[in-house]
């Protein structure tokens, strides 16, 4: 099968088929994500916190977004893939988010955008969508804001939140995005909005019912060693397996176990006689 589109997206949804979804950064990543059968990638600026060390995504630029997104779409040729806009490429206007999302897919071939915010971000939604561009909201736990929230937490747990967010959901979709991510907020307000939606929800952190799931591809592999957020699932523990590996190859090499006669390359028959003349001829 190729590449999936947004209409297969909106299929998937009808015949309530799971969406699977998953972040990638490289080039090698994104390989394995593709031989493994996911549906969509994000290239998240979460890449802030999970490549660069950073303490949030704020500081992450459009250009690292872009050299990122790029190394993805070579490991993933045949993968719906998505960049993620950056804080403050899109938020000033609708034209500098225009400009911004327009960058995504003629310098990095991403196949959509994706930015966070409900009903304050519609009108940057709109422009990108009237240029052609594919676009995924992102609301709940909106980490380019979490400032505001007042750190990383769930959202939408009073029946006014959850109000506001079923709005900003309707408002996204009525811009024209072709889904909605949906993060960090209780199963019942993840379930109501992707029964009220006709585009696919996608949840990371909202519970069963959305359309499709993502996870943030260090969490899962476990390759962070920082917070684990509840709603992660480890399905294995990388940075154990990856510090044992280099821990051996640092005693292979102290105590002389590494390389060994399989690692080296042997002289051209008769050519090592020659260089042992050469170096009697130096103390000559
Ligand atoms: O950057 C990212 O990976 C994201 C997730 C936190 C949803 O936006």
């Amino acid at each position: 099968m190729g590449k999936k589109t947004v209409l297969d997206f909106l299929d998937m949804k009808g015949r309530r088929e799971k969406i699977t979804f998953l972040t990638a950064y490289d080039y090698p990543l994104a390989s394995f994500a593709e031989k493994a059968g996911i549906d969509m990638m994000l290239v998240g600026d979460s890449l802030g916190m999970v490549v660069y060390g950073l303490p949030g995504t704020i500081p992450v630029t459009m250009d690292e977004m872009i050299i990122h997104s790029r190394a993805v779409r070579r490991g993933a040729p045949g993968t719906f893939v998505i960049g993620d806009m950056p804080f403050m490429s899109y938020q000033s206007s609708a034209e500098k988010a225009v400009e911004n999302a327009g960058r995504f897919l003629k310098e990095a071939e991403m196949d959509a955008i994706k930015l966070e915010g409900g009903r304050r971000v519609e009108e940057q939604i709109k422009a990108i969508v009237e240029a052609g561009i594919p676009v995924m909201g992102h609301i709940g736990l909106t980490p380019q804001s979490s400032g505001q929230l007042g750190g990383f937490k769930a959202q939408g747990r009073t029946a006014e939140a959850a109000r506001e967010l079923m709005l900003d959901a309707i408002a996204i979709e009525e811009a024209g995005a072709f889904s909605i991510l949906l993060e960090a907020i209780p199963p019942e307000v993840g379930e109501a909005i992707t029964e009220r939606l006709s585009i696919p929800t996608l949840g990371i952190g909202a519970g069963i019912h959305c359309d499709g799931q993502l996870l943030i591809s260090g969490d899962m592999l476990g390759l962070v060693e920082a917070f684990t957020p509840r709603f992660v699932k480890k399905y294995t523990n990388l940075s154990d397996l990856i510090t044992k590996a280099i821990s051996e190859y640092v005693s292979d090499i102290k105590e002389m176990q590494f390389p060994e006669e399989k690692h080296t390359y042997r002289m051209r028959e008769g050519e090592a006689e020659k260089l042992e003349e050469f170096l009697k001829s130096l103390d000559r």
